[in-house]
């Protein structure tokens, strides 16, 4: 008996070591298998001995829903942040701490969007975990808080601690829970809190949380003076801590903020904390009873909102999928005003339960096209937005694929050929210049094209009676129309707009198969075999051949017959790159290029065939990735070594 009790202690110790690895440190040090087998001999051995330990990982998967929430009153009261919204209320803060005569050294934290957690461990253990309340008082969410992988359930420090840091929900989870979702989650602030302060704790568990921690609020037996000091501390005990710069600048600190890109995040921030290093400063500077105020929250604009729901118009897409557009009550958001949103497809709109007449919550998070997120409050007549059972276009009869609605009259249906004809012609495809929707709206109604392969056959004569087609375009576009004939195979591919294919996949597959012919005639089985092919997209690559083949002979027949040759004998022969971050003297496209002239291969994902990570400024969750799995990482100044050795 006391050997097992022996034997559980070293595998709870071994196991939450490799956790700390795995979800603190993103730095695994064996694979899933090994840890689950270790975790199973634990589990055998607490059935056997009818004893759990405290730390044990098994107590994280979450037991019987709770009855209701205990309070739980916290050693020190966890104050809030002061905020400002412009770097003129940030320099008017940091002057002020200057005419107090403090050394106005100062860290700069993300502020993370979620949920105040505040733990408190004794002997090493953790033994309460709490929400903030109203500062002094919380509700005790041991339970929930243990299902969380990277918060560690036993600590080096015996003393007694209180550590504060934000629940999260990272983006890349939330995204993973709403793919199966039956009620998908609106945000990741709303996720969490939801999750934190839910009294079913299974619930809690599955989805995925995280805590980055920030400060120490309270500590028995040392002292800890600085804010570098706590994260110092935090980091030491095996929490997981964010990104933390520091700088006596204010200038400096400014262009630090201006640097993050919260769309390179997997996280949600709504704004950045500045706070003064050093304690004896924080001591003389005080607090108010809200604040302190020798710490301050630059806000960011709000990326959200909400506004109402006034109809929805169906999209038809190159595939003749459609695609539904909201049309919303114009609203402010990030300096633009916002009128149209997307609902990403007939099932989401019903999974989010969406109505017409109903306040919508609003999210945009760069400049692309804001999403719906969810219901905020019903209307007093709200309708039902009803499924199309035709094309909006043409009239043809839909046809259903998952959460899809597809028109598939592709040689009727002008809304498909005129997006067909834009791609076809698009820099990323066959490069023929100038080709607008307006103006491939104009080839199909005025020329009557119906296909890409029909601009082959178009005179100076027809395209003279296209609005802007001048002498000198006509030509440019005759010659671009001749030059594209020696497309190469991506290229090709892409213009041919298979569903699901985009211009990553139209490389791996080039590379693969070498000409069309050969990609015409794989089947499942081959495709799904090449790397970031799924069982999807083969399926879309296999019905395109199969419902298509006479528009490749036509294509064959006016010399489109790309052969894909590897080229060989390139510096990079073989390489597989994933670029990421923001690159200074490329753009990603032109380091692309690079890369294949040199014989490269470049990935859209990280993954364990990757060779090389090139990280650019505000690498995010790609970097991540790459880091956890041990993968080389280059900057850009060592990719340009690279190019040139
Ligand atoms: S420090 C004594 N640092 O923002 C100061 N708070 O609006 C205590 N938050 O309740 C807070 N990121 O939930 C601090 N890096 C960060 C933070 C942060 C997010 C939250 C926290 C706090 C709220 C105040």
């Amino acid at each position: 008996m006391n050997s097992d009790i022996k034997q559980m202690e070293q595998l709870v110790e071994r196991l939450n070591y490799l956790a700390y690895r795995y979800y603190v440190l993103d730095d695994p040090i064996v694979s899933d298998k090994e840890y689950d087998e270790l975790y199973d001999a634990l589990r055998a051995l607490e059935e056997k001995t009818g004893t759990v330990l405290n730390n044990s990982p098994t107590k994280r998967v979450g037991g019987e829903p709770l009855k209701s929430f205990e309070s739980h009153t916290h050693i020190n009261r966890l104050y809030s942040l002061d905020k400002c919204n412009s770097f003129e209320g940030l320099r008017t803060w940091f002057e002020k701490l200057k005419t107090s005569g403090v050394t106005p050294k100062c860290t700069l934290e993300y502020k993370l969007d979620g949920l105040t957690i505040c733990l408190t461990y004794r002997d090493g253990q953790l033994v309460t975990g709490a929400t903030r309340g109203n500062g002094e008082v919380g509700e005790n969410v041991t339970e929930q808080v243990k299902t969380i992988k990277s918060v560690p359930l036993s600590i080096p420090f015996k003393g007694t601690v209180e550590v504060q840091g934000e629940g999260i929900m990272r983006i890349s989870a939330l995204n993973a829970y709403n793919a199966t979702a039956a009620v998908p989650l609106k945000n990741p602030r709303n996720a969490v809190a939801g999750a934190i302060r839910n009294l079913d704790v299974r619930e809690t568990a599955k989805r995925n949380l995280d805590v980055v921690f920030y400060n120490v609020n309270y500590i028995d037996g040392k002292s800890l003076s600085s804010q570098t000091e706590q994260i110092e501390f935090l980091k030491e005990n095996r929490f997981k801590t964010g990104m933390c710069f520091v700088s006596d600048d204010i200038e400096q600190i400014i262009a630090q903020i201006q640097s993050v890109d919260r769309s390179k995040l997997d996280f949600a921030i709504d704004g950045m904390v500045v706070k003064v290093d050093d304690g004896n400063a924080r001591g003389a500077i005080g607090y108010t009873d809200k604040f302190p105020k020798w710490a301050i929250a630059y806000k960011f604009e709000a990326e959200e909102t909400t506004t109402v729901l006034r109809d929805v118009l169906w999209q038809v897409g190159r595939t003749g999928k459609l695609t539904p557009l909201a049309v919303l009550d114009p609203v402010e958001l990030c300096g633009a005003t916002v009128q149209r949103a997307t609902l990403n497809n007939y099932g989401d709109i019903l999974r989010k339960d969406v109505k017409i007449g109903s306040r919508v919550f609003i999210r945009r998070s760069n400049d692309v096209i804001p999403e719906i997120l969810g219901v905020a409050e019903r209307g007093k007549n709200d309708i039902d937005v009803e499924k199309p059972d035709v094309c909006p276009c043409c009239g043809q009869e839909l046809t259903e694929e998952g959460a899809h609605l597809f028109c598939t009259n592709f040689y009727g249906c002008r809304a498909q050929i005129v997006a067909r004809i834009v791609q076809f012609c698009s820099k990323d495809c066959m490069d023929i210049d100038g080709v607008s929707i307006k103006t491939a709206e104009q080839l199909y109604d005025i020329l009557g094209v119906r296909s890409p392969a029909e601009l082959y056959e178009l005179t100076s004569e027809q395209l003279s009676l296209i609005d802007g087609f001048k002498d000198k375009k006509i030509s440019n576009f005759i010659n671009a129309v001749k030059a594209s004939v020696n497309a190469d195979l991506p290229h090709f591919i892409s213009a041919l707009c298979i569903e699901n294919v985009g211009k990553v996949t139209a490389r791996a597959l080039s590379e693969h198969f070498g000409c069309i012919d050969a990609l015409k005639a794989a089947g499942v089985e081959e495709l799904t075999a090449i790397q970031d092919v799924g069982e999807v997209v083969a399926q879309s690559i296999v019905d395109y051949f199969a419902a298509h083949g006479e528009l490749i002979q036509k294509y064959k027949k006016l010399g489109i017959d790309p052969i894909y040759a590897k080229k060989a004998g390139g510096k990079f022969d073989g390489i597989k790159f994933v670029l990421t971050g923001t690159l200074q003297e490329f753009t990603r496209g032109d380091a692309a290029k690079l890369i294949e002239q040199n014989g490269g291969i470049v990935q859209s994902s990280v993954s364990k065939l990757t060779d090389i990570v090139v990280a650019g400024e505000n690498a995010g969750s790609k970097l991540d990735k790459a880091r956890s799995l041990g993968k080389k990482i280059i900057d850009e100044s060592q990719f340009k070594d690279m190019l040139n050795s």
